[in-house]
């Protein structure tokens, strides 16, 4: 599959080097230039190149967006129409500054980034689980038990599209249900954020009937 990441430090170099070990292939950007990105290139190896923001939302059958939610309105918006993407971002008031929609619980964040991307199939994924946790827990399909990850979405396909990517970086996703409910499901500041729960766990806790 070809996945464009927007967003190239922490949680971003990370999906991108997961998905790349997978055997997919990965245009990675900043919000500077390529040019800034050549050892993260090199250390990715043959299946991934640096590119523009734009590039990589043009180049993706999914996209995965790993900015600081604060920088959101940046996003190619008209480039990332008709696609999947997923939104790894958190709001945090401290560094993205206040948005009293938020503040309020009137929406969820991940609501915000796809009123600003109309034309795309928003799904949240990977913002619960820090980076270097979702480097090293992954585990083969045949695993006793694995680590869960919440996915919440308004789009099934685009969902569906998105659990078949968790489960091919090693872990299980579980149903947290459509952008407005699933998203507060898994957000900062809720019982499951950032902690590590197997996914039979995670399901019981958070997953919708059925799944
Ligand atoms: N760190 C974690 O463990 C973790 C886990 C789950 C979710 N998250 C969420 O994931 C998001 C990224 O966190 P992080 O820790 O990976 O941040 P980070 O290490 O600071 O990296 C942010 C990246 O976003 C890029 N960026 C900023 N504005 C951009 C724009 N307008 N267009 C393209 N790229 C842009 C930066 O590029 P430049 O360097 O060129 O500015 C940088 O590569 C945040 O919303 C965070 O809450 C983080």
């Amino acid at each position: 599959m070809k996945i464009g990441v927007i967003g190239a430090g922490k949680i971003g170099s990370t999906l991108a080097h997961l998905y790349t070990a997978a055997g997919d292939n990965v245009a990675i950007a900043n919000s500077r230039s390529p040019d800034t990105l050549r050892d993260l290139e090199h250390q990715l190896g043959r299946h991934a190149h640096a590119v523009t923001a734009e590039e990589a939302a043009r180049y993706g059958d999914v996209v995965i967006v790993a900015v600081p939610f604060g920088h959101y309105r940046d996003l190619p918006a008209e480039a990332l129409a008709g696609r999947t993407v997923i939104d790894a971002t958190n709001y945090d008031p401290e560094r993205d500054g206040h948005d009293d929609e938020l503040e309020h619980g009137d929406v969820t964040s991940s609501e915000l980034i796809q009123r600003h991307l109309a034309g795309a199939h928003v799904v949240k994924a990977f913002n619960a689980m820090r980076w270097d946790h979702l480097r090293d827990h992954g585990r083969s399909a045949g695993a006793n038990a694995r680590y869960g990850i919440p996915v919440s979405g308004d789009d099934p396909d685009a969902k569906w599209q998105v659990f078949d990517l968790v489960e091919q970086i090693g872990y299980e996703p579980v149903d947290a249900g459509a952008l407005a409910e699933g998203g507060r499901k898994h957000q900062p500041g809720t019982e499951v954020y950032t902690a590590d729960l197997w996914a039979d766990t995670l399901r019981a806790r958070i997953g919708i009937e059925g799944t």
